[in-house]
């Protein structure tokens, strides 16, 4: 087992975000305030909240919260088939930890999130699995059959995917599935981003609730804005799995806040007001972004996003996608994500479109193109 090593995007965000006017690389919706969220309330949620008491939770999560967490997914998982975590962030390591030993083999699509890679690097030999614009990064199933080998253990995906914003067709998601059977692979499917496709038709179905070794990961932070509340979850139909990450939790967290876990509730009671109304924003940003990029298409390439609210955009030219993100954020207060930190180095940078303030940033990369870009290319 090896030391896990720099987490780059997390390490670039926390040095910036913090104090850039404007995040125009984050990868979460635009969130709601703790009022706001106690509007939605129900009666039953609003008791729970005023008679709630801070003690441990428990380690699986508050049963009622749990049963509601299942209402999202097919007949094949209850209450009982969910366990939830401090974040996504918690359940991936949980799961890696829970499944992997060194003797195995996992493969990763690149690039991705880092823990997705950097996890399972830290316990087992990982192939990664790259993607490729000319490809509309689209996922090359070919390449991933090529790489699977008889120790080949577990297979991660993310799907709408960080940072491209690329899904699966359900054909694809079928025929990884029966890869995944023949093979005898378990599926890890982050679903952090789902509810966010722009064609209600692109949504898939969740990998728990359709392949017995299915694992989906799903949080609060990302299409429901609320990453404050660090409430995530995995459901999956094998209890013995679920039981072994929740024995990795106990080295962690324990059990969640208990506070996080009403407000998630009550969020989740309260869903289509707030996926409709990020929708929205997301929508009428990605309209904003579509002509900027024909506006100024000598400077950048660009191939938008079927779902989620990030797109990965490659610069043209001279400049690195280092420099620009520095030269954007020291010039205008623009934060955008360049991809080294994805471990990519292709010239691209992250682009996040599910804020509210998004037209003032883009005017502002508009201001910064006129000025500094033209004169310099
Ligand atoms: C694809 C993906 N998975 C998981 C996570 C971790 O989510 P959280 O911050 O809720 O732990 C992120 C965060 O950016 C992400 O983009």
């Amino acid at each position: 087992m090896s030391k896990l090593p720099t987490f780059h995007l997390e390490d670039y965000l926390s040095a910036r975000e913090f104090s850039a006017p404007f995040m125009l690389g984050g990868s979460d919706s635009e969130t709601h305030s703790l009022g706001e969220i106690l509007d939605l309330a129900d009666p039953e949620s609003k008791e729970i909240w005023d008679k709630l008491s801070l003690h441990y939770t428990e380690p699986y999560g508050m049963p009622v919260l749990l049963e509601e967490i299942a209402s999202l997914y097919g007949d094949a998982i209850t209450g009982s088939n969910i366990l939830s975590f401090a974040g996504a962030e918690e359940g991936i390591y949980c799961l890696c930890h829970a499944l992997l030993d060194p003797s195995d083999h996992a493969i990763a699509v690149t690039p991705c999130y880092q823990s997705l890679e950097s996890v399972p690097s830290s316990l087992c030999e990982v192939t990664k699995v790259g993607l490729d614009e000319t490809e509309s990064w689209e996922l090359n199933i070919d390449r991933v059959i090529k790489e699977i080998q008889p120790r080949t253990k577990l297979l991660l995906i993310n799907y709408p995917h960080n940072p491209t914003g690329a899904i699966l067709t359900k054909a694809q998601q079928g025929q990884l599935i029966e890869i995944a059977r023949t093979n005898d692979l378990w599926i890890f499917s982050d679903e952090v981003y789902r509810y966010l496709e722009f064609e209600p038709s692109d949504r898939l179905p969740t990998m728990a609730s359709i392949y017995e070794k299915g694992i989906s990961l799903g949080v609060m932070s990302k299409s429901f804005g609320l990453p404050g509340l660090r409430v995530g979850w995995i459901a999956a139909q094998n209890q013995h799995l679920l039981a072994e990450m929740s024995n990795v939790k106990h080295y962690l967290s324990i059990c969640n806040s208990a506070p996080s876990e009403v407000l998630s509730l009550i969020a989740l009671r309260g869903q289509d007001k707030i996926l409709a109304r990020n929708l929205d924003i997301i929508q009428s940003n990605i309209a904003l972004l579509d002509s900027f990029f024909l506006d100024y298409f000598d400077f950048f390439e660009w191939t938008r996003p079927k779902g989620g609210c990030i797109g990965f955009s490659k610069i043209k030219g001279q400049w690195s996608s280092d420099v620009f993100a520095e030269k954007l954020l020291s010039a205008k207060g623009v934060l955008v994500v360049p991809d080294s930190v994805f471990d990519f180095n292709g010239n691209y940078f992250r682009v996040g479109f599910g804020r509210k303030n998004m037209p003032q940033a883009l005017r502002l990369v508009r201001d910064f193109i006129e000025e500094e870009m033209k004169f310099k290319w």
